[in-house]
């Protein structure tokens, strides 16, 4: 009996396949891909399915979205709930037009616009507080990897992000691991690179808040996903899912990845 519940503890986190589409689709072409891809996973009842469109298309993909099993998500969010600050969006705002989920942290805001742990960090406490479900990304650069720091790099990010994080607060949060030398480039981190960050960040997770936290939370591969690698990722134990970008922007690619996350055993 003890066996078979730590047997399953192993197995309860769901698959979560992510799509960020970061500047991409106007608002009609929101609405016709999200015609195509909810006809695609409709019948997906294992997977935890998300699309994070640009802000303008939010209101546009909530009502294409409405009664299908896929998620709305933002792919940015600003700290302060109201008030002077020209050009930002608040997480109760992002809620308001019918979002769960948040990205926060990818590699494209940090590299293009300056965030920070410090910033990730802020932001993150404005999504929960907002009751949002918030896909931190980490990740090390090709520099990073090749000069052996993967791990610092990581440990550092996980440390900034998650500082001040209740672990109550924790359950609601998932990661997202993507190595920015694997992002838009074709070149995948193999499933045996992508598991050993994966396990890396797990076992942080358990030191920094307890091993139920750790074994629960989802820890998301980014980077070049595509049907043809997913099943393979999504095999890792602990790969729990994908946050997927070019390969999110065609309806017939995206849902090929939620099959093969369908197909895992668990
Ligand atoms: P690609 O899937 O295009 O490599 O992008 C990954 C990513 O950055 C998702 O956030």
């Amino acid at each position: 009996m003890i066996v078979y519940s730590i047997f399953l503890v192993g197995n309860m986190r769901k698959i979560n396949i992510s799509g960020n589409w970061k500047l991409n689709k106007t608002a009609s072409e929101t609405k016709e891909l999200l015609a195509e891809l909810t006809a695609a996973v409709a019948g997906a009842t294992k997977t935890e399915i998300v699309v994070c469109p640009t802000f303008v298309s939010l209101t546009t993909a909530r009502d294409a979205l409405q009664s299908s099993n896929v998620k709305l998500g933002a792919q940015n969010l600003f700290w302060e709930e109201s008030g002077a600050f020209t050009g930002e969006i608040s997480g109760t705002q992002l809620k308001n037009v019918g979002c769960e989920y948040v990205i926060i942290g990818h590699s494209e805001r940090r590299q293009y616009f300056n965030e920070t742990d410090a910033t990730v960090n802020k932001r993150l406490k404005a999504a929960l507080n907002a009751g949002l479900l918030p896909i931190v990304c980490v990740g090390e650069t090709l520099e990073e990897r090749e000069s052996e720091n993967t791990f610092t790099v990581i440990e550092n990010q996980i440390s900034g992000a998650f500082a001040g994080i209740s672990a109550a607060a924790m359950a609601k949060i998932t990661i997202a691991y993507e190595p920015v030398w694997a992002i838009g480039t074709g070149k995948t981190a193999s499933p045996a690179q992508a598991e050993e960050v994966h396990a890396f960040i797990r076992n942080k997770i358990a030191n920094l808040f307890n091993q139920q936290i750790s074994e629960n939370i989802i820890i998301q591969y980014g980077g070049s996903v595509k049907p043809s690698n997913a099943f393979e990722l999504l095999s890792q134990p602990n790969i729990d899912g994908a946050l997927v970008g070019g390969a999110s922007l065609d309806a017939e690619s995206f849902a090929g990845i939620v099959h093969a996350a369908e197909k895992i055993e668990g």
